[in-house]
């Protein structure tokens, strides 16, 4: 069921803990936007896409969780496990930096998210290959796309904020995305040819819901005219044209290059329709 998106704070002993764990949010230059230099335009649109990035990084939040699940149950490597679990507080760290980037700019804006429908739960017949589609879909696909898009976003920004709300984001993205190769390092040599061939069919899947950000980026974002764009490009998010482009190179680069260089491929005809 859908509801409002919300997050609370409980303060005392679970702040501390949770503080001690990611102390940097605290040290960012947090109070320093002033938005009487911004057109109420822009400020409403960045404070809508940072409630969006709140709402994704609550999401990876829900997708670790399950990757580390997956992981347990399929008696992957000890320490690969640990690093996975250390994920989890980086992404309600980044939780924290999007919503208060949010309220920064003047607030939240509303937007329903359904709690139940939020990681993927694969349906498969056993736990190293719900370990094996979720990597994919979260390490592999999820964080290189989001990751990738944005270092471009990071590189345009120009208001200090978010630039170091970004570079503290992006800091453990890296490690995000680099768990799905060092993952795949491990169990491709466990994996029969159908079951390398099967996450090529779960790449396709996976692929299919980022493409509508270069396919029809009109659907995906409005476009504000030009002072408006310059605005935002300085409050961290890009052009709804050149972020098509970017998305576009990340899958590809990031994406579907080297996880053919492992196997993991899609067909021409998908290509075709992903791309073409
Ligand atoms: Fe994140
Ligand atoms: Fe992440």
């Amino acid at each position: 069921m859908k509801a409002p998106f919300e997050i609370e704070w409980m303060g005392g002993p679970a702040e501390h803990c949770f503080r001690k764990a990611r102390p940097s949010t605290e040290s960012l230059p947090w109070g320093t936007v002033d938005t009487s230099k911004f057109s109420a335009a822009a400020l409403d649109m960045a404070r809508a896409s940072w409630t969006e990035v709140a709402i994704n990084e609550y999401r990876a939040v829900a997708s670790f969780a399950e990757v580390l699940r997956a992981l347990v149950d399929t008696k992957a490597p000890l320490d690969l496990i640990g690093m996975t679990s250390d994920f989890l507080a980086d992404e309600c760290s980044h939780v924290e930096i999007a919503s208060r980037m949010a309220m920064e700019l003047g607030g939240a804006v509303e937007r329903m998210v359904d709690l139940d429908r939020f990681a993927v739960r694969p349906r498969t017949a056993n736990a190293f290959q719900r370990a094996n589609e979720l990597v994919l879909r979260v390490s592999c696909v999820a964080e290189a796309f989001a990751g990738g898009t944005a270092t471009v976003s990071y590189g345009r920004t120009t208001h200090e904020l978010p630039r170091q709300a970004y570079e503290t984001i992006l800091r453990d993205e890296s490690r995000h995305r680099r768990m799905g190769g060092i993952y795949l390092e491990w169990a491709l040599e466990k994996m029969d040819e159908k079951e390398v061939e099967r996450l090529g069919d779960v790449l396709f899947d996976a692929l299919k819901s980022v493409a509508p950000f270069w396919k029809s980026p009109s659907k995906k974002r409005s476009a504000p005219d030009a002072a408006t764009q310059d605005e935002l490009q300085a409050l961290g998010w890009l052009p709804s044209s050149t972020f098509a482009e970017v998305a576009r190179e990340v899958v590809l680069r990031d994406i579907v290059e080297p996880l053919a260089t492992v196997g993991i491929t899609i067909s021409e005809e998908e290509r075709a329709h992903l791309f073409g």
